[in-house]
């Protein structure tokens, strides 16, 4: 019943890069990192965690200054007992959610390590370049086309080696290899991206 109860809570907070399909890519591939690196995982903080890794990042939850995953993880900690989750599990869920951003260091544990790979993983290959140009004009990291370009041109460079297990460093040079064919067919199509 709390996985109803949970998604039924994060169901409003529609959004193009950070919304429930983020939500079900980033679930989906941390469960087939885990599988692949043969780490046991706690499906149900997996998912508990999917849910809520970003709503730090939504209004009225948003604190300006600090880290949405900080912010979400204090959320997650309010919410979940509200929906009737494992509350010895709850600190598990926290941990997960503290370490997913890409420029976090992921606290030891197979389900941190594996969601905090799964969630740089969507911000890269043609998915990530889906996501980025999906809020031009709606976030302030992507004000317009050209800073959007340039978001994924670095993050293309430096994501990857963000990412810890194997199986996610592979498929991170994949995704990379389609950013960069992104990249250079746009800049040849844009005379250099000066006409974007
Ligand atoms: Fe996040
Ligand atoms: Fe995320």
């Amino acid at each position: 019943m709390w996985k109803q109860r949970l998604a039924a809570y994060v169901y409003p907070f529609q959004h193009p890069a950070w919304g429930l399909a983020h939500v079900r890519r980033v679930l989906e591939m941390s469960l087939w990192l885990a599988e692949e690196e043969k780490l046991p995982v706690d499906q149900e903080a997996l998912v508990a965690a999917a849910y809520l890794h970003d709503m730090g990042s939504f209004k009225p939850f948003r604190v300006k200054g600090q880290h949405h995953g900080h912010r979400s993880a204090e959320i997650a900690e309010q919410l979940l007992t509200k929906v009737g989750f494992p509350c010895e599990k709850a600190g598990l869920v926290k941990q997960i959610i503290n370490g997913h951003m890409y420029y976090s260091d992921p606290e030891q544990g197979n389900e941190a390590r594996v969601f905090h790979d799964a969630d740089v993983l969507d911000c890269l290959g043609v998915i990530g370049i889906a996501r980025w140009l999906s809020i031009v004009g709606l976030d302030d990291l992507t004000p317009d086309l050209p800073s959007a370009i340039r978001l994924i041109e670095r993050f293309s460079q430096e994501l990857p080696e963000r990412v810890q297990t194997e199986t996610a460093q592979k498929k991170a040079a994949t995704r990379v290899k389609e950013m960069e064919d992104f990249l250079a067919n746009l800049s040849e199509e844009s005379e250099n991206l000066q006409l974007l």
